[in-house]
């Protein structure tokens, strides 16, 4: 969407995977405080959002949507100016049926005058869900309200949560500034992998203002640290919105290592835009390339299987050329080296290894083996 607020993926929080419909104004606070102080809004997430279940469960007599006072004694209004208060951002969640999926007030035919409220509350963001949508076109319903925040006339960043219905990415461009590829990830490889797999094949349809959203982070909610610094790779690698699921304020410092690792999320918001393409998978030894803005590329070296592994690749396969050598940078550990053409690494189970790729010239990317597998669910 054209609406310059996410020329590069966005990144901030949200609270639904760690907490459900146990959303409260103390949570968001307690949130941005440690965002402010943990590092993770130097790193660049500067978004705090919202999910479901922060509204009371009928409009007031005006057709207003209500913030639950118990769970928001300041309403969105004074979360939003503390949030703002520390320099960061706030979002919030709808849904454009008639109810959300936990059955609040949805905002199908009630656009315009929600739009306004989340306006004059100070919001930044909204995520817009599918539930209870009664058949009505994901088109019409999230152009409709794409349109009801343009006309606000506050900046205000759509994220449309349709879960790849409709083939989402083939119209998606010009109505939000993402889209849901998938449906809901949960914390544990599986559901990464799946997501992953829905996700990766979609890159031609990305770029600056309009992302694939293989949807949120759950670093830190369960899955091993290999397979949560895979989950950071193969998120950055395909340009994905960097929304950490987990509870920030208890974060454990490899969790927070992981999220604010800056080698890896320079990947992610490279300016160029480019998702990364998988341009080998031999019996689950993936290959991603990533053409970056400088002229390097970025590989991720990601192993499906349990088992340990060799995984290999060339400069030339990545479309590196002229150059008599490459230095490599390994994101994770940091280490770098010297390479005249092999890249290759032994990747443990479920492990990525990620690799920034500097030297010689770039071309494009010779074709890639693995075709677009776009497989949005519900
Ligand atoms: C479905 C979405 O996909 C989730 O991310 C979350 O927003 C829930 N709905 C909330 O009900």
């Amino acid at each position: 969407l054209d609406n310059g607020l996410a020329a590069t993926p966005q990144m901030g929080f949200n609270d639904w995977n760690a907490f459900g419909c146990n959303v409260s104004e103390a949570l968001i606070k307690s949130t941005a405080d440690a965002m402010h102080s943990n590092g993770m809004q130097a790193a660049g997430y500067d978004y705090v959002n919202i999910d479901d279940c922060w509204m009371t469960s009928t409009r007031d007599a005006n057709g207003n949507l209500v913030p639950d006072p118990a769970k928001f004694p300041d309403g969105i209004t004074g979360t939003a100016a503390y949030v703002h208060g520390l320099g960061l951002k706030l979002g919030i969640y709808e849904d454009g049926g008639t109810a959300t999926c936990a059955g609040y007030p949805g905002s199908l035919g009630h656009e315009r005058q929600d739009a306004a409220s989340f306006a004059s509350w100070g919001v930044d963001y909204l995520k817009y869900d599918n539930c209870n949508n009664t058949g009505v076109s994901a088109t019409t319903r999230y152009t409709t309200m794409r349109d009801a925040l343009a006309a606000t006339g506050r900046p205000i960043l759509f994220s449309l949560c349709n879960w790849g219905q409709e083939s989402v990415w083939t119209w998606g461009a010009p109505v939000g500034d993402s889209w849901r590829t998938t449906g809901d990830i949960s914390a544990g490889y599986g559901s990464m992998l799946a997501n992953f797999h829905a996700n990766v094949g979609l890159g031609a349809f990305a770029g600056p203002g309009h992302w694939n959203d293989p949807d949120m982070l759950e670093v830190g909610n369960g899955m091993s640290t290999t397979e949560d610094r895979t989950e950071f790779s193969l998120w950055a690698e395909m340009a994905a919105p960097l929304i950490s699921g987990t509870t920030i304020t208890t974060a454990s410092a490899d969790t927070l290592g992981i999220l604010t690792n800056r080698g890896v999320i320079a990947v992610d918001q490279d300016p160029l835009g480019k998702q990364g393409q998988l341009i080998a998978n031999n019996g689950g030894l993936d290959v991603l390339a990533k053409p970056l803005a400088n002229g390097d590329i970025a590989v991720a070296l990601f192993n499906e299987n349990s088992a340990a592994a060799t995984i290999s690749t060339s400069a030339a396969a990545i479309g590196k050329t002229g150059a008599a050598g490459y230095t490599l940078t390994d994101l994770w550990s940091g280490a770098t080296g010297r390479t005249t053409g092999a890249i290759s690494a032994t990747v443990p189970g479920h492990g990525t290894v990620m690799y920034r790729v500097a030297g010689g010239s770039s071309g494009p990317i010779p074709s890639g083996v693995v075709s677009a597998t776009g497989a949005g669910k519900c």
